[in-house]
């Protein structure tokens, strides 16, 4: 068996070169991405994975049904920027790492939070100009605060945990109950009754898709004055514009930003030589009630080696028997 891994960086070779070392099998590792010119380079191959925020071009998995390649395993999770219709289409399986470290991503929910509720980022920029006093950056207790977290799968779990762990009072909403949680009382009816109740809301649920957002100025109306918003899971659940708005008039108190509608491009890029046209991102990140860090929620030395592991491992399983228990659904 011989493996093509795409769009690898430094820090997760090694992880794949002792994978492969232990599994005795060849990985050709690859730092271009996955696209149709560079697809050319997996002839010859079994299986094919990657990982990289740009979307799938459909005419890769034309070019990997004539190579006789048929999975495509994900060293992350979303799948959000994959073509299914075309997968289908040429007969592809997906495979993808649906619980790499649920807690790296809970972790920094609630790191990022604590910046916020202290005042971090303001505080840290007047020490940083020799201005070491303390108003007007009074912080805010997390024990006071009642946290909602939207989406109780691993991370909205993991994230419960810690935040009870804290001594918040957490209420939770998702559409399907988890029995543990639905036992502790923790699930508001729906989203309009978790908007309305949290101090802090943090989301861990899926992109919506076709430009719908779940954070906008309308729903912003119906959360409690000063909240803040946490968002580490996917960049258009938000409408930053209306989020920055928002918090520029007083009625937020701010928000946690992982992840951003148009990151794709700039988040793990570096463009600090370049001149600067996101008008909205950049009142952003010069914003003091605005943690805005480049999706890094997930980036931890666990979390990568599982990516690349796992990622791999399900591959094997799927060449050795077709199927593993990371296959995605497709649909019909
Ligand atoms: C995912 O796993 O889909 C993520 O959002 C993390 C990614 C930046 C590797």
């Amino acid at each position: 068996m011989k493996l093509i891994d795409f769009g690898v960086r430094e820090d997760e070779k090694k992880y794949i070169e002792e994978w492969s070392k232990e599994s005795n099998i060849e990985v050709k590792i690859v730092s271009d991405l996955l696209t149709p010119e560079t697809v050319q380079l997996a002839k010859g191959y079994d299986g094919i994975v990657a990982y990289q925020q740009l979307p799938y071009d459909e005419k890769i998995f034309d070019t990997m049904n004539e190579y006789g390649i048929h999975v495509l395993s994900l060293r992350n999770v979303g799948v959000d920027n994959v073509p299914f219709a075309a997968l289908k289409k040429n007969q592809i399986r997906l495979t993808n790492v649906p619980s790499y470290s649920p807690e790296a991503i809970a972790e920094y929910s609630v790191t990022g939070l604590m910046a916020l509720l202290r005042n971090l980022k303001h505080m840290i920029r007047k020490v940083d100009q020799h201005d070491f006093q303390w108003a007007p950056d009074i912080g805010r207790e997390l024990n006071q605060l009642t946290v909602g977290v939207a989406g109780t799968g691993r991370i909205g779990r993991a994230a419960i945990k810690i935040y009870q762990g804290f001594g918040a009072k957490v209420i939770a909403y998702d559409k399907f109950h988890n029995p543990e949680l639905e036992k502790e009382g923790l699930y508001v009816d729906d989203l309009d009754t978790l908007l309305k109740e949290s101090d802090v809301v943090t989301l861990h649920i899926p992109s919506l898709g076709k430009g719908n957002t779940l954070i906008n100025s309308k729903s912003i109306s119906e959360m409690k004055d000063n909240a803040i918003v946490i968002n580490t899971a996917r960049g258009d659940l938000i409408n930053t514009k209306d989020l920055y708005d928002a918090v520029a008039s007083g009625k937020l108190y701010g928000a946690v930003l992982d992840v951003y509608e148009k990151e794709v491009g700039v988040f793990n890029s570096d463009l600090s030589d370049q001149e600067f046209s996101d008008e909205v991102l950049d009142k952003v990140i010069k914003s003091p009630r605005f943690i805005l860090t480049p999706h890094i929620a997930f980036y931890t030395t666990k979390a990568v080696k599982n990516m690349a592991t796992v990622s791999l491992n399900a591959m094997v399983s799927e060449l050795k028997t077709g199927a593993s228990e990371n296959e995605i659904d497709l649909g019909k």
